[in-house]
């Protein structure tokens, strides 16, 4: 971690509490002994209000009695400002004890506003922009009445199969844990009672990103070793980083559904990290421990999630239910109650609904799609599109040039499917498209004609449409082909076994290509796909992971070479479904592949059992990714010196100093993902080949030459080891600096 972020996290962390850790007291005494005296006065029935989340859908009055009494303490999905205000007046102004209600959303990347999907973000390797994107999303939504979300989501995630990974920041634990931080600073990164503060919620604890197959709720059946080293890091991070709320995930890993686990959410979350706020269960996660079979019916479900430590139910009405039951029947202590009680009422205080309870609906206006907003939505989205092929140059386009443009494929004007999944606030009337961009910008100068032959990124269609485009290119100078994902295709519960481009899509490309134009494509989705057999029918390639309400100019930009790729992949590309789940920080084995391994279309007729060798690959997809992760083109070429170290021994409690050369050495100004990797040669347990410990974005002109340094302290090679204990093993290391995770050359170090 370099020093700047260093020095952000801590004042983030001061800025959140106030105090030297996020921790410790996150109020003064007056407000617990106002929390002591509330509980108090609390009967039962109110303190386990307080614990119930329910949904909105309903009108003010479904909701009324229940908040009049003090059934519920928390509401989320509603995002009426004046429809949150009525309610809120119900709890605040007609209910025994007044305590306002909080309302939360799954804001997950921009609110009114929409930010590239978390995975696009992630491509940016720009934590500063992600933190600027959160901040503006909470100050759209906290204007109507939102103040708590349910994001940053920092589930390690190496399986493309995993509708989810659109939601993640990839496979990396490093990319997971800066990208989580800065979207919590970005929320939480105002003084505690600041209207525009809205709780994060750091999710879903955890492992759930390992779902057995890639499909969706599944087990999970990671080690302990394995949960220390790669899923539990980014979680750590947030609570150190004063992440106020924190979600269970639905997985069950090794038998423990996640929302009964005590290990997981008292032991290590609370006793061994410190974590001082409020745990919200997943949507009727509770509940679904039936499901599961962990719990015979709702009250043993409520018991166990309670009893776990986990505060808040959302959704299941399980602790609604039973607590009255298990309270009585000394299942459940209310003492516990009152613990959970006593976080709810602590985050609220920390958000100033006490004092302030309401929005004002009139000032909502000013700030939704905002046009600072917009120009961070557009910046990220441009930073975020990674460039993966560009076969003879072909981008960027030249505008002087090019007299017409087709435009092409079932994406180039899909303003819904262009803000991606978990998007329950943006208006697509507000996304602006590729093909409108490219009209806005450029209709004057060229004629840009435009062909979708594909109603949807399912669609199929009949060799004479494809053949229509073909023959329609040939009078044009270039074609752009826009195919991909519609937003439904990932997310929550949506998995795919295959991820090959859907219907025609591939086939769109190849009739492009048959115009015998140069080909242009670019692909938004919510996850990597699997597109080895497009490139050879393209000549530049641009990956958008479904880039948000601006994508389009960002695109736009792009293409014609206003703006200049720095975007890298945050997770590998797969050659084949069936390699999933593949990811550059795997462990050697202990036959590992050469890269010379003989495949399935080479072998020879009656090949001996033992004759192609024994290493681990496969014979039809190989070994490697077919993009590794940290990998994008640009439109300049950069050259690196072997990175010098200050020492070659280093004491545990030293810092590693790192000087990396940099050449621009093409002709346009551009920026650099400078990535830092280091393997543990030997370990008391094996490590993985290598793993990212930190980057750097450097612009360079063209000819530009910059020493690019880094800060590395020792500490930050600690793992858990064979004795489950967190340590930095002495040893030889080696370090690599390169512009992704499969090239450079390593120098090699020692700690004592
Ligand atoms: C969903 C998701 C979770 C989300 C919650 C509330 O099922 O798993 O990420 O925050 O319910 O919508």
């Amino acid at each position: 971690m370099n020093t700047k972020h260093l020095l952000q996290s801590a004042a983030a962390a001061l800025l959140l509490c106030g105090c030297t850790s996020p921790q410790e007291g996150t109020l003064d005494q007056a407000a617990e002994r106002r929390i002591d005296d509330l509980i108090g006065r609390m009967t039962l029935e109110e303190k386990i209000g307080q614990v119930n989340q329910v949904t909105t859908g309903w009108t003010v009055d479904a909701l009324a009695e229940d908040i009049r009494k003090g059934g519920i303490g928390s509401i989320l999905n509603e995002v009426n400002p004046e429809t949150i205000n009525a309610m809120q007046r119900i709890a605040v102004e007609e209910s025994r004890l007044g305590i306002p209600l909080l309302f939360a959303r799954d804001v997950v990347h921009g609110f009114r506003t929409i930010l590239p999907i978390p995975l696009g973000q992630a491509a940016t390797f720009d934590p500063e922009l992600v933190e600027q994107g959160a901040r503006n999303a909470a100050v759209e939504a906290t204007a109507c009445g939102v103040r708590w979300t349910f994001s940053p989501m920092v589930d390690v995630s190496r399986d493309a199969r995993w509708g989810r990974i659109a939601e993640s920041s990839g496979e990396d634990t490093y990319l997971n844990t800066v990208m989580g931080t800065a979207t919590i600073r970005g929320y939480q990164g105002v003084p505690d009672g600041d209207p525009t503060l809205m709780a994060a919620c750091v999710k879903h604890f955890v492992g759930y990103g390992a779902s057995e197959g890639g499909r969706d709720y599944n087990s999970t059946n990671i080690p302990e070793r394995q949960m220390r080293n790669v899923y539990l890091p980014p979680f750590e991070a947030a609570v150190k980083a004063g992440v106020m709320t924190l979600m269970t995930s639905f997985n069950d890993n090794d038998g423990i559904p996640a929302t009964g686990n005590r290990r997981l959410v008292t032991d290590v979350l609370r006793n061994e990290w410190g974590f001082g706020g409020m745990v919200v269960t997943d949507w009727n996660s509770a509940g679904e421990l039936i499901a599961h079979g962990f719990a015979a019916d709702a009250a043993e479900a409520a018991e166990k999630a309670i009893n776990a430590g986990v505060d808040m139910d959302m959704m299941s009405y399980s602790y609604l239910k039973s607590l009255p039951e298990l309270i009585q029947d000394g299942r459940v202590e209310e003492q516990r109650l009152d613990e959970a009680v006593r976080n709810v009422l602590r985050l609220k205080m920390r958000l100033g609904l006490f004092e302030n309870p309401y929005v004002d609906a009139a000032k909502v206006e000013d700030v939704l799609y905002a046009r600072e907003h917009l120009a961070a939505a557009r910046k990220c989205a441009e930073e975020s599109i990674i460039l993966l092929q560009n076969n003879n140059d072909v981008l960027p386009l030249d505008a002087a040039r090019t007299r017409r443009l087709l435009v092409a494929g079932p994406l180039a004007d899909a303003p819904y499917e262009q803000m991606g999944t978990w998007c329950f606030d943006g208006e697509a009337q507000h996304t602006v498209t590729p093909l409108t961009a490219l009209r806005e910008t450029y209709g004057e100068r060229m004629q840009i004609g435009y062909m979708p032959v594909l109603p949807l990124s399912r669609s199929t269609a009949s060799r004479a449409e494809l053949d229509a485009l073909t023959a329609a290119a040939r009078g044009y100078d270039a074609v752009v082909v826009f195919v991909g994902e519609e937003a439904i295709l990932s997310g929550e519960a949506h998995c795919l076994a295959d991820l090959n481009l859907q219907g025609s899509q591939s086939d769109l490309i190849a009739a492009a290509r048959r115009s015998g134009k140069p080909v242009v494509t670019v692909i938004m989705a919510g996850r990597p796909l699997t597109i080895a057999r497009d490139l050879k029918n393209t000549d530049a390639l641009l990956y958008a992971f479904h880039p948000g309400t601006m994508g389009g100019p960002a695109i736009a930009d792009l293409l014609f070479g206003v703006a200049v790729p720095s975007g890298k992949t945050p997770v590998s590309f797969p050659v084949m479904s069936g390699q999933e789940p593949v990811y550059y920080s795997q462990n050697m084995t202990g036959r590992p592949a050469s890269g010379n391994e003989v495949l399935l279309k080479d072998i020879e007729a009656g090949a001996g059992q033992t004759s192609l060798g024994c290493t681990s690959y496969y014979l039809d997809a190989g070994f490697g990714p077919l993009f590794p992760f940290g990998y994008g083109l640009s439109y300049t070429t950069f050259e690196y010196g072997a990175p010098i170290l200050d020492k070659t021994t280093y004491a545990q409690d030293d810092t590693i100093r790192v000087t990396v050369p940099l050449l621009n050495a093409g002709k346009r100004e551009a920026t650099e993902v400078v990535q830092l990797y280091v393997r543990d040669l030997v370990g008391s347990i094996t490590r993985p080949v290598k793993e990212l410990k930190a980057f750097s974005r450097v612009k360079l002109a063209p000819g530009e030459r910059r020493d690019v340094t880094f800060s590395l302290p020792v500490s930050e090679l600690a793992f858990w080891g064979i004795d489950l204990q967190k340590r930095v093993e002495p040893g030889d290391f080696r370090l690599w600096a390169a512009g992704n995770s499969r090239d450079g050359e390593p120098v090699e170090f020692t700690v004592l």
